[in-house]
Formats: C-alpha cells, structure tokens, sequence
C-alpha cells in the first residue's frame, strides 16, 4: 500500500478530508480516487494540541473499510503516544505526531519507535515557528517529515513561504528515502514551489475539496 519505489517520480497527493462534506466522507473519498489522489490526508484534533476538534479513531476505522487508498493520518494531538496502538489497528497507514507535543528526545523516539513496531510508517512534524534543526537528529529514524506552511488547526489559511525553505534544509540532511510533505495553504502555485524545494508529497484541503471539479485540481498539483 505503501510503496516508496511506486512514488519514486511521481508527487504524491494526499487530499485532507478536513474541507469534505462529512455527511457523505465515502463519497468524497471515491470522489478524490477516481480524480487521481494518492493518499488520504485525515486530520486529527484534540482541542488541546490545537484549538480545534475534528475526528478520530471511529472514523479511520470506517474509512479502511471503504478505501484501499493510504490513510496518512496527520495527528494535532497531545500524548500522542497513548493513541498509536488503537490509530494502527483502526487502519492507519501513515501516523504524523507532532515535534512540538514531546517532552524531550527520548520521547521522540519512543513516539517513532511505537509506530514503527506497529507495521506501519511514522511521520514528523514541525510547526511554522518550529526550527528543522531540532529534528535532524531523528530523521534517519522517521519515513516522513510533514513541514506545516499554516498554523495547525484550520483549513483554509494562506500559505506561509517562510516555512517552505525549511524543506531544502531538511532535504539536504535526510537519507534518500524519506519523504518531505508539506501540509497548509497548498494550490497549483505554492504546491509547485514547495515541488521545486524538495517536496515529495502535498496535502491539499480546501484547494481541492472546495473545487468544482477535483481531477482538474489534483493533476494542477502534479
Ligand atoms: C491544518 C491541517 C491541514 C488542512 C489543510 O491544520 O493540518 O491538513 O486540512 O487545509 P488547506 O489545504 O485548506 O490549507
Ligand atoms: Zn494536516
């Protein structure tokens, strides 16, 4: 499911179903399939880590019956060590936890260390005042590193371009294999730009979702 080789030259889209119609999730889940999506970008909110609520682990649960696509699982979350174990069995692919919601390194660690041993790949995420330095270190432990170019907690904001530049700096420090995503105000032209800086893989909401015509939104990121 999960096939770095498969996206070896190929930008991987993964739409954030934040900006679909929850009253019909399956449909617009298809509707984003058949348009060419990639992945499925879910994002998780605890109103704590970020001052807004969204879904959690029932709705994954319901989403892994109806798609064979990715479940790349964005979580906005305090202790998101306590939450690992039921994401992965709900049917997560992908589980990006923040830098920000760790105590310390060791933490980190264990954080990435779970999800692994649970058979399915770990993301990282810095927010926009985060520096990427202070992730280095864990880059050859994590599949993916999701640099946020908006304030987590709401879709539909403008695309922060001091953000972007942290995607070469982490570039240059990480093994070949890992995956750069960049998640926050992405459309034809900041999803180019940040393509440009070394991105692999663009989460996209509202530019898609509030589109009249996703196929058209979707190969316009590629
Ligand atoms: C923001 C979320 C994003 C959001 C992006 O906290 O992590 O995934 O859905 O929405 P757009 O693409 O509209 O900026
Ligand atoms: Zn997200």
């Amino acid at each position: 499911m999960y096939d770095r080789i498969r996206y070896m030259n190929k930008t991987i889209i993964s739409p954030s179903i934040l900006s679909a119609n929850f009253a019909k999730l399956e449909e617009e889940v298809s509707a984003v399939k058949n348009a060419g999506a990639d992945w499925i970008h879910v994002d998780v909110m605890d109103g704590h880590f970020v001052p807004n609520i969204t879904i959690g682990i029932p709705v994954v649960k319901s989403l892994r019956k109806v798609t064979d696509l990715v479940l790349d699982v964005h979580l906005m979350i305090e202790n998101p060590e306590k939450y690992i174990e039921p994401f992965a069995k709900a049917g997560a692919d992908i589980l990006t936890f923040h830098y920000e919601a760790c105590r310390n390194e060791e933490h980190v660690i264990d954080v990435i260390d779970k999800i692994k041993s649970l058979g399915i790949k770990a993301g990282i995420s810095i927010k926009p005042k985060t520096q990427p330095d202070v992730i280095y270190k864990f880059l050859s432990l994590a599949d993916m590193v999701l640099v946020m170019t908006v304030e987590p907690g709401f879709g539909g904001q403008e695309f922060m371009h001091d953000c972007a530049m942290k995607i070469p700096q982490i570039k240059e420090k990480s093994p070949d294999n890992l995956i750069i995503q960049v998640d926050g105000g992405i459309n034809n032209l900041t999803g180019k730009i940040c393509k440009s800086l070394g991105a692999a893989s663009l989460v996209a909401g509202s530019y898609i979702y509030g589109s009249s015509d996703y196929k058209k939104a979707i190969d316009s990121l590629r």
